[in-house]
């Protein structure tokens, strides 16, 4: 925990985020072991804005990763700050077990991704679609 929590906290300070000034960093552990890292990464047109978890975790899976663990993040917000919606269905989709939430002065807040994302819609949920279907 303490080892993604750091990563995600040294991720954080190579955000891009000029038009919100918000840096979030985020690292998550892939079925291998290895850690990946990423930052969120803003953009002049708003709407294509990569959050850090989205970051990290394509990193991850365009290193050959496909079954992920434990994704952290880390901003400095008063209390822990969660997952946007559509990280949420991301991590869904590369079997993410539990959610660190951290802040700068090193508040944390676990949870499981059934807790941040009830009645996910997964790959499963597709016709001819099954577990082995990767
Ligand atoms: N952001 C993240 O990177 N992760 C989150 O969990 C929440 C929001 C980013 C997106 C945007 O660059 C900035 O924070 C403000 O929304």
């Amino acid at each position: 925990m303490d080892e993604l929590i750091m990563a995600a906290k040294h991720a954080r300070t190579k955000a891009y985020a000029p038009y919100s000034h918000f840096n979030v960093g985020a690292a998550v552990r892939g079925a291998s072991g290895k850690i990946y890292t990423g930052s969120n990464i803003e953009n002049a047109s708003y709407g294509l804005t990569n959050c850090a978890e989205r970051t990290a975790i394509f990193k991850a899976i365009s290193d050959g990763e496909r079954v992920l663990d434990t994704i952290a993040l880390v901003a400095d917000s008063k209390d822990p700050v969660a997952p946007c919606g559509a990280c949420r269905q991301v991590m869904v989709e590369f079997g993410i077990s539990t959610i660190i939430m951290a802040n700068t002065s090193g508040k944390t807040h676990m949870v499981s991704m059934a807790e941040l994302l009830p009645w996910g819609f997964e790959k499963t949920d597709l016709p001819g679609e099954d577990k082995n279907n990767e």
